[in-house]
């Protein structure tokens, strides 16, 4: 404790010396231009930039300030088992974008006239521990203008500006101008010691938006399949990556819920149940009466009119039309429910339908502004590049909606209803051409403000493991309910193999086997690249090596076990903190790489969220576990002698282990993954 305070009290003085220093040379250059006649410009350069530095040093005083109350406060408190989201709570922030920011300062110092160069600061594992890779851009800049200096200079010279900040232990220039930077292990222990007293915090971001996040979206009365299950993990493990960062999100699930198949199938409702406005009919085989209805609304030419016929009385809310249409969306809701519990989702239902009265409004607006056109009795809407590609279309030839129109009209209503800042559509890569159009439109018609972020979130197709579109052994689609039982019965089998049953009770075992099934199939589908198409194998996913659910649930719960066995409670090792009794132990060359591995955090939380590619972040977890590993094989924990009677306990590793664990749980939490105690 007395270490810390002098620490910072040290740093606090070096800084405020330096900021007097400062303040004494603009000083001097201010007399100068006072007594210079012409205003030397050069002078007044010179003011501004010491000016910049100045701020600059004042603003890394103030965090310097801030992070130190933080400490003493939280060294105050002791238990903080819970770790609660507190106003004030210090972010951990990536260590990539703050020497981005650091660096960027002093190009700019070094190179006032230099303005376009991008300043790239990326992580490194060879030389240091990130690289500055610049200098050669610098270079290539300044010899446009003509001027020239060799990029080992420029690094040079943007070496010697480098603001002093705790963070950074030694810049080098190395090569033909890269500066490899070294990080210090008081700063990095400083962070992950604050991750073990508050939990794991995100990073700063600039804005809270409002997202809104469209996923799952099955089709009322068609099955929910595999491309519905891809949005559906896809989907969720977005939204809570961005609540996590602060956002505040809405889950929308946008069911097909509306359109003329409900036509056909209401006809065919009316003929089999006559009596459905009293009797709920028994149709729990909804997939069977859309076939049937299908089949007759394809030969019988008189069942086709009267199908027509209701769903204009359908969308005249007709009320016993109303009434057929609920009970068949009552049945498809009950089963989507059962895949969302099972995977624990929770989405708010706005189906097509909910934009009827939107479209009704809508489509004369667009008639009358122009952006219609009339194409053999369609009304066609052409995206910027009009003529080019497919147009939505707005109006059908019998004068009906189409998803294109309801889409149109659900992207208005997020933008000016909802006040989305950013709107995400989860769908397979086959929606791409649907959406670009869809986002040209609405950026035509004025609907799609700037400012306003879209992506279509694509993936690939599920393959079996014949490499062939994902069917069951008789050629049908495979059901999701099916899917998940078979997942569990196999998860089951494994654990059973390893005999886990002997050392579980039930209750472990069950959520064990759960915890596997359901992790295993969220894992694989979110480690892999979502624009690729990937083959879907139990058996794979199963595997117990490599990057696999299973692999990571179970290294978690052995990181878990190791401060058990230690004797050692959370809040023990917590106190043993804050009291100042322990620190964190970084000194070992493979525990600085674990230290590394886990700052770089919040960096990969970036870089997931530029393009939304969860793959990342589970490459990201199996580096964590594999270079826990690298630790844990070189490292001593705890120390027993040859009759298993524990001899030492390191404390300081086990405070490694620890923030491991903490950080491993906030990525399967962001993954939608439950790790359990023990397996
Ligand atoms: N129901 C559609 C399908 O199954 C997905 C809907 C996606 N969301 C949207 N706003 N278009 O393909």
């Amino acid at each position: 404790m007395a270490d810390i305070v002098e620490e910072y009290t040290r740093k606090a003085d070096a800084a405020e010396l330096e900021i007097i220093n400062l303040m004494i040379e603009v000083e001097n250059l201010k007399n100068k231009v006072h007594n210079s006649s012409s205003g030397d410009g050069d002078v007044l350069k010179a003011l501004k930039s010491k000016n910049d530095r100045l701020k600059y040093r004042l603003e890394i005083l103030k965090r310097a300030v801030d992070s130190e109350e933080n400490c003493s406060s939280k060294r105050k408190q002791v238990d903080v088992s819970d770790c609660p989201l507190e106003k004030d709570s210090r972010n951990m922030q990536s260590i990539q974008e703050i020497l981005t920011e650091v660096f960027g300062v002093a190009v700019s110092q070094s190179y006032p006239d230099v303005n376009d160069v991008p300043v790239l600061v990326l992580p490194s594992t060879k030389f240091g521990d990130y690289q500055f890779n610049s200098a050669m851009l610098i270079s290539q800049a300044l010899a446009a203008k003509g001027v020239k200096v060799p990029p080992r200079l420029v690094a040079s010279s943007v070496v010697e500006k480098l603001p002093q900040v705790p963070l950074i232990e030694k810049a080098e220039v190395a090569g033909a101008g890269f500066v490899n930077v070294r990080i210090s292990r008081q700063y990095g222990r400083s962070i992950l010691e604050d991750v073990l007293l508050r939990g794991v915090q995100p990073p700063r971001v600039h804005q809270r938006l409002r997202v809104v996040v469209d996923f799952s979206s099955p089709n009322i009365a068609k099955e929910m399949h595999v491309g519905h299950l891809r949005s559906t993990i896809i989907g969720e493990s977005i939204s809570r990556l961005l609540e996590f960062l602060g956002h505040d999100v809405v889950r929308i699930n946008h069911v097909g819920d509306w359109g003329t198949q409900f036509g056909m199938l209401i006809a065919h409702l009316q003929d089999k149940f006559p009596d459905y406005l009293h009797v709920s009919p028994p149709i729990a085989d909804l997939q069977a009466l859309y076939k049937e209805s299908k089949q007759r609304f394809d030969e019988d030419e008189k069942f086709k009119k009267r199908a027509y016929s209701c769903v204009v009385k359908l969308q005249n809310h007709e009320s016993d039309y109303i009434k057929a249409w609920q009970l068949i969306c009552d049945v498809s809701r009950k089963e989507f429910q059962k895949v969302y519990d099972r995977l624990g989702i929770r989405l708010v239902e706005r189906g097509e339908s909910f934009y009827q009265e939107r479209m009704e409004a809508l489509v004369p607006r667009l008639k009358a502004g122009g952006f219609l056109e009339e194409d053999d009795g369609r009304w066609v809407m052409w995206g910027e590049d009009g003529g080019r590609g497919v147009p939505l279309t707005v109006v059908k030839s019998d004068g009906g909606f189409t998803y294109d129109t309801s889409d149109m009209a659900c992207l208005e209503q997020r933008v000016s209803e909802e006040h989305a800042d950013w709107i995400i559509y989860v769908t397979d890569a086959g929606q791409a051409n649907h959406f670009t159009t869809l986002f040209q439109c609405a950026r035509r018609c004025g609907i799609l403000r700037d400012g306003v972020r879209v992506d279509h979130v694509g993936f690939g197709v599920v393959l079996g493991e014949d490499k062939k579109k994902f069917k069951t052994r008789s050629g049908e689609t495979v059901r999701l309910v099916a899917l998940l039982d078979e997942g569990v019965r196999r998860s089951k089998e494994k654990l059973l193999e390893k005999e886990r049953d002997k050392v579980l009770s039930e209750d472990e075992l069950r959520s064990a086997m759960e915890s596997v099934a359901y992790g295993c199939i969220k894992y694989a589908d979110l480690s892999h690249n979502r624009n690729h198409d990937y083959v879907f194998s139990f058996n794979k996913m199963l595997q117990d090596k490599g990057n696999t659910a299973v692999y990571l649930l179970y290294a978690y719960t052995r990181i878990c076990s190791i401060a058990r066995m230690a004797g050692l409670s959370g809040t023990q090792l917590r106190s043993a903190l804050s009291e100042g009794r322990s620190q964190l132990s970084l000194e070992h060359e493979k525990e600085w790489k674990l230290g590394r591995c886990l700052l770089r955090f919040p960096e990969v939380l970036s870089r997931v969220v530029k393009d939304l590619g969860l793959h990342q972040l589970c490459d990201y977890l199996y580096e964590i576990a594999t270079t826990f590993t690298e630790f844990y094989d070189s490292c001593y924990c705890i120390e027993k002698d040859s009759s298993g009677e524990i001899q030492k306990v390191n404390t300081g590793r086990i405070l490694l282990c620890e923030v491991t664990a903490l950080v491993m749980a906030k990525v399967f939490d962001i993954l939608g993954l439950k790790p359990v105690p023990k397996m």
